[in-house]
């Protein structure tokens, strides 16, 4: 009898533990983004998952709102969750809420970049309906936010059919964005598994990406 109830005991030691690792990683995510006030301008609710997203060439990592520069940011990063469901798809959302400025955000968002169909985590082999476009915040609007979030995709496969594919060359299609409209349109699951962001303001990068995307100065 005893030794059910170690068993007991252990098994309940256990779920704790587990219990208060999730509610810690999660409340870590969470807070950081409702600290900056993510959940009022892009998704209805946040992620609890840290989305692994690096920059190869320049060695730059995203944590959590810290700041980077755009010129070392203009080549698409690894994205990396850790809960993929290799027999589930997601939905892969860059995207600047604080468009054209953060206490101007009048024609927020800009799309950044938007892949649908990920298999697992393999963001290579899902269907990009954006090109990756680097961020590019106009002289003289300050910091802007810049966010990545994961949506697991409930009904597994999506057409999209209301969207044209977006090359990196057109800033056609990418301002006035709304991702809590299109989660609602395509039924994905509205709770983000994995998120991230960082902050960026101009510098001298920004009049190079806004000529290829064909945007005025
Ligand atoms: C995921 O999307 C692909 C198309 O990119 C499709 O072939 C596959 O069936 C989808 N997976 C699931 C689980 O629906
Ligand atoms: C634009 O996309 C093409 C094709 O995906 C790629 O080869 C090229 O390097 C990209 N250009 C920039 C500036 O990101």
């Amino acid at each position: 009898m005893w030794k059910l109830t170690t068993l007991c005991l252990m098994c309940v030691c256990v779920a704790l533990s587990d219990a208060y690792w999730f509610c810690s990683t999660s409340n870590h995510v969470v807070r950081a983004m409702e600290n900056e006030g993510i959940e009022k301008v892009v998704a209805n609710a946040l992620p609890s998952i840290k989305l692994s997203v690096k920059y190869p060439e320049s060695g730059f990592e995203v944590d959590l709102g810290n700041e980077l520069k755009p010129k070392d940011l203009n080549n698409i990063p690894e994205v990396h969750w850790d809960e993929a469901n290799e027999k589930k798809n997601y939905t892969l959302i860059f995207t600047d809420p604080d468009v054209p400025s953060r206490t101007n955000p009048i024609n927020k968002e800009f799309l950044h970049w938007l892949v649908v169909n990920i298999p697992g985590n393999r963001v290579k082999d899902g269907k990009v309906i954006a090109d990756y476009v680097g961020p590019a915040p106009p002289k003289g609007t300050g910091l802007h936010r810049y966010v990545f979030l994961v949506f697991e995709q409930e009904d597994g496969m999506y057409n999209f059919p209301k969207f044209n594919f977006i090359d990196n060359r057109t800033a056609v299609g990418r301002p006035l964005f709304s991702t809590n409209l299109f989660l609602m349109d395509n039924n994905l699951i509205i709770i983000p598994l994995a998120g991230n962001f960082f902050k960026a303001q101009y510098d001298d990068s920004v009049p190079v990406t806004h000529k290829q995307i064909g945007l005025q100065p």
